[in-house]
């Protein structure tokens, strides 16, 4: 299998012939007992460092446990490690996927932040308890942070996967030979947007919430090839109300940070349900409801 940078190469693909992916329907997440801002990884922390209310931010991870809950999704917890601030953010430490025998796997992450590559050998046992074949990346120069920058194409075995940041274009090229999947890689030029998910929302098979700025003229090509609909959020929603980092369930109900109302209604317009969740002692950290959990089978 291959990574694809541009349209020339992406119009060789017809996701008619791609295999079909069964959505995850069950979510893991991770308390954040020990969620703090203490160094500067991206942007968003910047300014931070000590801020979490504590109280604030269990009320708030709890209120998404209950959303997901409501909404009829199982919801597992991973025991949080002290030290690991970040383990919270569960969509990093690993990417979950569906082989050709629809079997489940991960593939770990190799983080880029020391303090975070911690946090991989906890999940790692996780899935492992749980019989999910478990794949590595042994090179220690490939980048990867798991549903940060991997995320798959609706319904179908194909990956969008972002670089630059905390993942590797080189990555990806090991990513495709092991799982067996194309890769659509785009480029995260800014500084702000750092992971895939903070720009790069998929709601349905026909439609992408995106941030364009975050993105080169050969990404923002190759979103359009492959989505019919592509709904543009604001540079106010994208940074401030982190509109991307959203989340949906079952292609219809579109879980997104409060206050982001250009989106919101664009969102409406289209159909879709929209629950507002504030999640906002964990933007001081760079993360929404996407990052705040991982979908597993
Ligand atoms: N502080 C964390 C970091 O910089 C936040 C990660 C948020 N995750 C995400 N997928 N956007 O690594």
């Amino acid at each position: 299998m291959f990574v694809i940078t541009n349209l020339d190469q992406a119009q060789k693909i017809n996701l008619a012939d791609l295999a079909n992916r069964i959505e995850p329907q069950k979510v893991l997440m991770c308390r954040p007992t020990y969620f703090e801002v203490k160094d500067v990884k991206n942007v968003f922390m910047e300014g931070n460092l000590g801020k979490v209310d504590f109280e604030l931010a269990q009320s708030q991870w709890q209120e998404l446990v209950n959303t997901f809950q409501k909404l009829g999704k199982e919801v597992s917890i991973i025991d949080a490690v002290a030290d690991l601030e970040d383990m919270v953010f569960a969509a990093n430490q690993a990417l979950p996927g569906l082989d050709e025998n629809n079997n489940p796997y991960v593939l770990l992450s190799n983080m880029r932040h020391p303090s975070r590559r911690k946090e991989v050998p906890y999940y790692k046992s996780w899935f492992e308890e749980r019989n999910y074949r478990v794949f590595t990346l042994e090179d220690s120069e490939l980048l990867f942070e798991g549903q940060g920058d991997g995320i798959w194409h609706p319904a179908k075995k194909m990956l969008w996967g972002g670089y630059g940041h905390r993942t590797n274009l080189k990555a990806y090229e090991e990513i495709a030979k092991k799982l067996s999947v194309p890769i659509i890689a785009l480029e995260l030029h800014t500084n702000e947007f750092y992971h895939l998910d903070t720009c790069f929302c998929v709601l349905d098979p026909n439609t992408v919430l995106i941030y364009s700025e975050a993105f080169t003229t050969s990404g923002l090509e190759l979103i359009h090839h492959f989505f019919q609909n592509v709904i543009e959020v604001t540079s106010d929603d994208a940074s401030q109300n982190f509109a991307c980092n959203a989340h949906v369930l079952d292609y219809k109900t579109v879980v997104i940070q409060k206050g982001a109302v250009s989106t919101v209604n664009k969102l409406l317009g289209k159909g879709f349900n929209v629950i507002e969740l504030d999640t906002g002692e964990f933007i001081k950290s760079g993360g929404s409801v996407f990052c705040l959990k991982v979908m597993i089978y």
